[in-house]
């Protein structure tokens, strides 16, 4: 489940002050800012800047830099599918297909109702049971289109 939360000025404003004494202040900001909102939206890359005395296209470069760092608000859940190559060699293509498919969405892209975000990562770490994917933080191995439903629905909880 990742949390989200409405951008709030004073909230940001503190989790700012907080950091702004550090040097490189940039990324625990963002950071601070990410793990409160659940995103980094543009209002919150204007008022950084300000307060850091940056320009606003440094503090975006940042952001679109890392990417852990999201602008949009993601999905409740996230379902992480790896494409790189163990995972291609054992079918992930098809997979992703289908969970696409099943989501009714695209990579890099959130299902209406705000549930479920399907983002590509490239190697879990658990290549021995290719196809693999993570639900939230759950590792799923050995994943085969037959197993696609499941995990679908179990994201939309
Ligand atoms: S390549 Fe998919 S887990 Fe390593």
């Amino acid at each position: 489940m990742v949390y989200q939360a409405t951008y709030d000025e004073t909230e940001a404003a503190e989790i700012i002050a907080e950091h702004e004494a550090l040097e490189g202040p940039l990324l625990p900001i963002l950071h601070g800012i990410q793990a409160r909102f659940g995103h980094v939206p543009e209002a919150a890359v204007r008022q950084i800047a300000a307060a850091l005395n940056l320009t606003r296209a440094e503090v975006h470069g940042v952001v679109t830099f890392y990417h852990d760092f999201h602008k949009e608000p993601r999905g409740r859940h996230i379902l992480k599918v790896c494409r790189a190559e163990a995972c291609q060699a054992a079918g992930s293509d098809g997979i992703a297909d289908a969970i696409e498919k099943a989501l009714g969405i695209g990579f890099g892209e959130t299902t209406p109702d705000g549930q479920v975000t399907l983002e590509a990562v490239y190697c879990l770490g658990l290549c021995a049971a290719a196809p693999s994917a993570m639900l939230d933080r759950r590792i799923v191995g050995r994943l085969s289109e037959a197993k696609v439903g499941a995990l679908v629905e179990e994201a939309r909880l």
